[in-house]
C-alpha cells in the first residue's frame, strides 16, 4: 500500500506542476501525450483505490457532478462593479474625487486589462478550494463550484493554509475556445452564443460538469480579500501567482493619470492580438491603505475605475436585408454580412434597426457597409460606403407584409416603426410567451425560445395562461426531443414556483406596450392588486409619479379588451398570485411613499437603514441630486450633494427631520 501511495503522490506532484505550467505560465514542461498517460495511469489507480482519492487530486478536474440546481450562496462582502470612464478627462475626475478624500497622500495607480468574462468569486479553507461562486445580484452569488473545480488553470489546492481565503477573479472563455465552440454549436443545429462572455456565463451555469470541463473555460484572478496581508495591490498579485494562480501579464503600476492613459493605450493597442477579449482597463489605486479612506459608493468603490473602450468598426458586404417581427408587432430590419471578425468574434448578422434607418443613409443590398460592435450590444449597420459602384445598385424599399404571418404592416403617422397588428400573428404569441417567462417576469428557468416555439407548433400552449396546464401534458413533453424526464420535472416545479410570484413580475410579464420593468412595479406598489389596476381610470393612473400619458392610455386600452380581462380572470384561476409582496410600501406616509430621495453624509445609522425604512414607505432611494430629487435626507460632513441640492432649491431634511417626518 505504502508504494500505491508513493506512486499517486509522485503522479499527482507531476500532473500538477505541468498543468501549472500548460494552463497557467502558458510553457508546456511535456508532450500532451505524456501528460495524458500519467493521468489515466493515476485515474486507474484512483479507481482501484478510491479511498486515496483527494480533494486536489488532478482527476477532480474532469467534471462529472450533475446537479438539480444551483444553491444560492451569500457573498461575505458584496461583489461590487465599477463606475466607467470613456476618456481622459472622466480620468482626470476620477483622480480629482480621490484627491478629495486624501489631503497630501502619495499615491499610484494599478493598471490591468478589464477581462470581458463573468466575475467570480474563490474560497479556500484550509488551502482547498471550498467554493467557486457566480457574482448573482452582487450580495447572493450561484454556488457553481462543480463548474470551476473543472477549469484547468485554477489550482483545487493552494500553499496558504489559513481558515479562509478569498479571490476574486474573471472567468472566460478565450477567443480560440469561443470560436470552436460555435462552429460546433452551428453544426449540431444549435443556436450559436453572440461573444465569448456569453459563451462563458452560458458554460459556467451548465448543471452537468462535464460540459464546463469540455469546453475549456479559463481564469484570471486579480482581487485578494485579505487586505490586511499585503500593502498594495500589485504585492497582493504576485502572491497569487505564487499561489499558482493566473495573473494577467499586462498590469503595471503607473505614477499619475498621464502615465494611467498611456498605458491604457499601450494595452489598446494589443487589444486584437491578444487571446481573450477585454472590454477595458481596470484602473485602481495600487495602495491598500487607502481603499477604505477613498471609500465607496452605494454600488462600486471610488478607488477604482472602469475604462471602457471604444467599440471598434470594422468594413463589410451587405448580402441581404430581412425583417423580423418581436412579441410587440414591432418590425426590425437586419443585415446578413459577409462574414467579418470584430473584436474578437466573427459578426455575420446586424441591426439596421426600422425603415427610416435605412432609407434615410440610403443602405443598399450588395453595397458595402461599416460595422459597429460595441460590448454587450448587438453588431449595429452604421452606414454605407459609397464608392464608385454603389450608386449602380438598386435603392431598397421596405417591406410591406409581416414576414411572419404575411398581414400587411401598420405605420403610425410620425412614429419609425412599422407593426404587425395581428393578434394571432404566430412570432409575435411566441416571443410574447418568451416574454412572460424571462427573468424579470415570471421567472420560468427551462423555457427557452427553442422549446417555446415546438410548445406552441404542437398546440400545447398559445396563451400564457396555457403554460400553468402544461402538467397536463407532461408525457408528450418528455418524449418532445431533448426533454427527457429530469428537464420536464425541473420546469413544471419552476412553473409552479412562478405562480407565487409578486404582482410586480406578472404585470411586467403581460408585456403591455410601455410597461417595463420599473413601471411595473410603481403599478403594484401604488395599487397593490390587479383587481385594483384593472378597474382604474386614466385621470388616476396619470396622477402616479413616474407614470405619463402615454403609460396611462396604455394600459386602460389593454385592460379595455375583452380577451385580455378574461386572460386576467383565468390566471386567478389557475391561482397565479395577484398581490404585490414586496416589503416596499408596506407602509404609507403621503409625505414619503413614491417620492425620490438622495441620502447623504453621515446619519446615526448606516445608510442602508435609511434606505431599507424608506423603501418600506415606497420611497424611491438614488444616488444622484437632480432636479427631479423630492428630499435630500443629509447627514454630518454632506458634502458636494448638498451643496447642488441647495443650488436646486432641493428640501433638506436632517436625520430628527426625517424621523419626525414618519413618526418614529
Ligand atoms: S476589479 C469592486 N479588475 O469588471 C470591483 N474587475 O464592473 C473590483 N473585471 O464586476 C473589480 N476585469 O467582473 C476588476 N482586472 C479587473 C477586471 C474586473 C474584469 C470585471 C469584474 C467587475 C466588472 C466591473
Amino acid at each position: 500500500m505504502k508504494q500505491i501511495i508513493e506512486k499517486i503522490n509522485k503522479l499527482k506532484e507531476n500532473l500538477n506542476k505541468w498543468g501549472h505550467a500548460y494552463y497557467v505560465l502558458d510553457k508546456p514542461l511535456v508532450d500532451d501525450s505524456e501528460y495524458d498517460k500519467s493521468l489515466n495511469e493515476l485515474i486507474k489507480l484512483e479507481s482501484q483505490y478510491p479511498q486515496l482519492i483527494t480533494l486536489d487530486s488532478p482527476t477532480q478536474k474532469v467534471g462529472g457532478v450533475v446537479m438539480d440546481k444551483f444553491e444560492k450562496y451569500k457573498h461575505k462582502q458584496p461583489m461590487l462593479s465599477l463606475a466607467n470612464a470613456f476618456n481622459e478627462e472622466d480620468l482626470e475626475n476620477f483622480n480629482d474625487q480621490i484627491l478629495k478624500e486624501i489631503e497630501n497622500k502619495k499615491y499610484n495607480f494599478f493598471v490591468e486589462p478589464k477581462i470581458d468574462g463573468l466575475s467570480i468569486s474563490l474560497i479556500y479553507k484550509n488551502g482547498n478550494l471550498f467554493k467557486g461562486v457566480t457574482r448573482g445580484d452582487g450580495i447572493y452569488g450561484e454556488d457553481v463550484t462543480s463548474n470551476v473545480k473543472t477549469i484547468k488553470s485554477i489550482p483545487l489546492s493552494i500553499s496558504d493554509k489559513s481558515e479562509y481565503v478569498e479571490i476574486r477573479g474573471e472567468v472566460f472563455l478565450s477567443k480560440n475556445e469561443f470560436e470552436k465552440l460555435n462552429k460546433q454549436r452551428l453544426l449540431n443545429d444549435e443556436e450559436i452564443f453572440a461573444n465569448p462572455r456569453n459563451a462563458a456565463a452560458g458554460t459556467l451555469r451548465q448543471l452537468d460538469s462535464s460540459i464546463a470541463s469540455s469546453r475549456k473555460l479559463d481564469a484570471f484572478l486579480y482581487y485578494f480579500m485579505d487586505r490586511e496581508k499585503f500593502h498594495t495591490h500589485s504585492d497582493s498579485l504576485k502572491y497569487l501567482e505564487t499561489m499558482n494562480f493566473k495573473v494577467n501579464s499586462l498590469g503595471k503600476i503607473c505614477n499619475n493619470i498621464k502615465e494611467v492613459y498611456e498605458h491604457i493605450q499601450t494595452i489598446l493597442l494589443q487589444r486584437e492580438k491578444l487571446e481573450y477579449e477585454i472590454d477595458g482597463v481596470v484602473v485602481k489605486i495600487n495602495d491598500f491603505d487607502l481603499y477604505e479612506k477613498v471609500g465607496y459608493t452605494a454600488k462600486s468603490p471610488k478607488w477604482a475605475i472602469a475604462f471602457k473602450f471604444p467599440a471598434e468598426t470594422k468594413q463589410t458586404k451587405l448580402k441581404n436585408i430581412f425583417s423580423t417581427v418581436g412579441r410587440t408587432g414591432r418590425i426590425t430590419y437586419n443585415a446578413s454580412l459577409e462574414p467579418v471578425q470584430i473584436a474578437g468574434t466573427t459578426v455575420q448578422a446586424a441591426t439596421l434597426h426600422n425603415a427610416d434607418f435605412i432609407i434615410q443613409r440610403d443602405i443598399r443590398i450588395g453595397g458595402e457597409v461599416k460595422v459597429k460592435k460595441a460590448g454587450d450590444i448587438i453588431p449595429e449597420v452604421i452606414s454605407p460606403i459609397q464608392d464608385e459602384n454603389y450608386f449602380s445598385l438598386k435603392k431598397w424599399k421596405e417591406e410591406k407584409k409581416c414576414p411572419q404571418c404575411h398581414s400587411i404592416l401598420e405605420r403610425v403617422e410620425g412614429e419609425v416603426d412599422q407593426y404587425c397588428i395581428n393578434s394571432q400573428c404566430p412570432r409575435k404569441i411566441v416571443r410574447g410567451l418568451e416574454h412572460f417567462v424571462s427573468r424579470d417576469a415570471m421567472n420560468i428557468e427551462g423555457l427557452s425560445i427553442k422549446i417555446i416555439e415546438k410548445l406552441y407548433d404542437n398546440k400545447f400552449v398559445s396563451t400564457v395562461s396555457d403554460i400553468y396546464k402544461l402538467n397536463k401534458f407532461r408525457q408528450q413533453l418528455i418524449e418532445l426531443d431533448k426533454m427527457g424526464e429530469k428537464s420536464v420535472k425541473n420546469l413544471l416545479e419552476s412553473i409552479e414556483i412562478s405562480k407565487a410570484n409578486s404582482l410586480e413580475k406578472l404585470f411586467f410579464g403581460l408585456g403591455i406596450r410601455h410597461v417595463g420593468k420599473k413601471t411595473a412595479k410603481t403599478l403594484a406598489l401604488s395599487f397593490k392588486n390587479i383587481d385594483k389596476i384593472s378597474t382604474i381610470t386614466f385621470e388616476e393612473l396619470e396622477q402616479i409619479n413616474d407614470v405619463g400619458p402615454i403609460v396611462a392610455k396604455s394600459v386602460c386600452d389593454w385592460f379595455t379588451i375583452k380577451q385580455n380581462r378574461e386572460l386576467i380572470k383565468e390566471l386567478n384561476e389557475l391561482k397565479i398570485n395577484m398581490q404585490y409582496l414586496g416589503n416596499e410600501g408596506t407602509k404609507n406616509n403621503d409625505k414619503i411613499t413614491l417620492k425620490s430621495f438622495v441620502i447623504t453624509g453621515t446619519l446615526s445609522k448606516p445608510r442602508n437603514y435609511f434606505k431599507d425604512l424608506l423603501e418600506e414607505y415606497g420611497a424611491k432611494v438614488i444616488d444622484t441630486v437632480s432636479k427631479k430629487t423630492d428630499f435630500l435626507l443629509a447627514g454630518n460632513e454632506a458634502g458636494s450633494k448638498l451643496e447642488k441640492a441647495q443650488k436646486l432649491g432641493i428640501n433638506i431634511l436632517s436625520e430628527e427631520q426625517f424621523l419626525e417626518m414618519i413618526g418614529e
